[in-house]
């Protein structure tokens, strides 16, 4: 499959990109964060009615940015899992039929897979072995991803994702949606020591996450506060929880590397764009001798590039066996 037209619309941002080896030559996301903002969160019915609006225009726009069009891509390839089943069908549809009108094969993929799939595009492309941290609105978890189209789980949250957890303390702050963007904005102007922040098992050799008691603390340190102080106060806190997030992630990849065997590292998901994980990441390889992949910030948010790269390594289906192909949301 030498050129891929792929479409992701798993969550609220509606995306279609065009896929050459590892090089994206397009790559078009249409989010509508400002159209769920004023809801303090992504509304499902509003997100796949948006995603029907757009999805045509954005699909145009990646096949003419991509400098081709429908006849010459090889391959359809579409998100079909996890996600908000209303928004995955609609990009779900849309492939189904520009693949069946073509005749063209459609490749089905997992959301997560194209967040591990990010790092092995184009600039400087990581090959399989490697340790990735997924870190998104819906998950967090290490992956061991020792070949093109599978990982292992080494670790997850038992709880909350760690965007869910950032965007749920911004939404407390009054910092508004997506909150990992604003409260990285907003730690810029704090200390991060001045509300010290409970580190979930911290203790032990385990690699799973925990985001729920640092909420909570955050709720309690809010409420002791009121109104005012919290509002004067609000760099200092949403430096303190953005320190604990990211303290928390790099301590269990710290555990992850002493575990030993692994010389390369990724990190993937909306929340590795945050500059103080990225900082926090490459201090610790750059320790640990171990080569760290960045995937640049456009490609940790959810995009089409990233699905394309992981069909690469997919199983395409042939017209018409996937006429009958569902979405699922999980
Ligand atoms: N600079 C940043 N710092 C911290 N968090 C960020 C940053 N940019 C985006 N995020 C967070 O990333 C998350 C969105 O990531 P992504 O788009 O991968 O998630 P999703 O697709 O909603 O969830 P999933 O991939 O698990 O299905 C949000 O929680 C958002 O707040
Ligand atoms: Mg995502």
């Amino acid at each position: 499959m030498r050129r891929i037209l792929a479409i992701e619309t798993s969550c609220d941002d509606t995306c279609a990109a065009v896929l050459e080896g590892p090089r994206a030559r397009s790559n078009v996301v249409s989010s509508q964060a400002r159209l769920h903002a004023r809801y303090g969160g992504i509304v499902p019915e509003v997100a796949s009615r948006r995603h029907l609006e757009l999805i045509n225009p954005v699909i145009d726009a990646a096949l003419e940015g991509g400098g081709t069009d429908l006849d010459r891509v090889d391959a359809v390839a579409v998100t079909v899992k996890p996600g908000l089943i209303g928004a995955l069908l609609v990009g779900v549809s849309t492939a189904k039929s520009l693949a069946a009108a073509t005749g063209k094969p459609l490749i089905p993929v997992d959301h997560l897979h194209g967040h591990v799939a990010a790092a092995f595009l184009e600039p400087e492309p990581l090959a399989p072995p490697f340790l990735a941290l997924i870190v998104s609105g819906g998950h967090t978890l290490l992956a061991e991803v020792r070949a093109h189209g599978s990982f292992a789980v080494a670790g997850q949250t038992l709880d909350d994702a760690a965007g869910e957890a950032l965007d749920k303390a911004a939404r407390l702050l009054g910092l508004g949606f997506p909150g990992g963007p604003a409260i990285q904005r907003e730690a810029a102007a704090g200390n991060p020591e001045s509300f010290p922040m409970p580190v979930a098992m911290s203790r032990g050799g385990g690699l799973d996450f925990s985001f729920s008691g640092l909420k909570t603390a955050l709720v309690y340190a809010v409420g002791d506060l009121g109104p005012e102080r919290t509002l004067e106060r609000r760099a200092d806190l949403a430096a303190s929880f953005q320190e604990a997030v990211v303290g928390q992630l790099v301590a269990k990849l710290r555990r992850a590397l002493d575990r030993g065997g692994w010389e390369a590292v990724a990190l993937g998901g909306g929340v590795a764009a945050n500059a103080l994980l990225r900082e926090r990441a490459t201090a610790l390889c750059a320790e640990r001798g171990v080569r760290l992949k960045l995937v640049p910030p456009e490609l940790c948010t959810d995009n089409a590039a990233m699905i394309g790269s992981a069909a690469r390594h997919a199983e395409p289906i042939a017209y018409p066996g996937y006429l009958a192909l569902d979405a699922a949301a999980r």
